[in-house]
């Protein structure tokens, strides 16, 4: 539960806090285009909003923050635009991983690491190493991330095992494909995408079964607390049913 009090109603409200928040930071270039200034501006920006969404999570109570930052079908921009958002993670993690740790964050990675640039692996499974006792904030970052990947990648490895014969057909249920995730975060109560785009981009299908959905029209680089407490209040607002009644 998270006391807060809305600024525009003045009404004070307990909000229950969602488990697993997983943001599509969406909306970079467009904040960089309407300053006249190149893509990768809007990147290096966004960073700020990063760090003040870890804080706001940390404020709120929740459990996991899933953030989308680079999905496998990036890789079709421009080369000099990839090869700036591939320095990001190791920038990011420069300066602010000491801080995190400090905080008992665990950083976790979804996604491909291997097609990654060697520094950018070196930076993240740094950071993976260092937090992996840590037992606040789950910090996930989906990197080089594809949902469809991610089922393709299961499915692989349970093939595997058939074929070994230490799995049978009939054993393989929703779990068993859950576990074998990259994630291996629980289901996705929240999702959040800015930039006014309504849709998942291939993020998280599986995990997003039941989330609740979450559209702003507001770009990433000005995505700021206020705006996250605006969608716990939009969650909170729902009434989940799970196919029930
Ligand atoms: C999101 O911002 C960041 C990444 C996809 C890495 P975009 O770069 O997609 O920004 P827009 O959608 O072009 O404005
Ligand atoms: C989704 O945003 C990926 C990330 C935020 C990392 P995109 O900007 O790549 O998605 P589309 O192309 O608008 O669907
Ligand atoms: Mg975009």
């Amino acid at each position: 539960m998270f006391k807060w009090v809305n600024p525009k109603t003045k009404i004070e409200a307990e909000l229950s806090v969602p488990e697993h928040v997983a943001i599509i930071m969406d909306g970079n270039g467009r904040w960089a285009k309407k300053r006249g200034l190149p893509r990768i501006m809007g990147h290096r920006e966004g960073m700020k909003s990063i760090r003040e969404a870890v804080r706001t999570a940390q404020e709120l109570g929740i459990r996991s923050l899933t953030l989308y930052a680079f999905s496998t079908e990036n890789w079709t921009r421009p080369e000099e635009e990839v090869s700036f958002l591939m320095k990001l993670p190791k920038q990011f993690l420069e300066t602010d991983l000491k801080e995190l740790h400090e905080q008992n964050v665990r950083v976790l990675v979804a996604g491909d690491t291997s097609k990654l640039p060697r520094e950018t692996r070196e930076a993240v499974d740094e950071a993976r190493e260092r937090t992996v006792a840590n037992t606040g904030l789950n910090l996930v970052f989906a990197l080089n991330y594809g949902g469809r990947d991610e089922l393709v990648q299961a499915m692989r490895s349970i093939a595997v095992d058939v074929q070994s014969g230490s799995v049978r057909a009939d054993d393989i249920d929703d779990r068993m494909i859950g576990e074998r995730l990259m994630t291996h975060v629980q289901d996705v109560d929240l999702v959040i995408r800015t930039s006014g785009e309504q849709r998942l981009s291939n993020f998280l299908l599986w995990q997003s079964a039941y989330a609740e959905l979450h559209f702003t029209e507001v770009l990433w680089p000005e995505f700021k607390r206020e705006h996250f407490v605006e969608a716990i209040e939009s969650y909170n607002a729902r009434t989940r049913r799970f196919g029930g009644v």
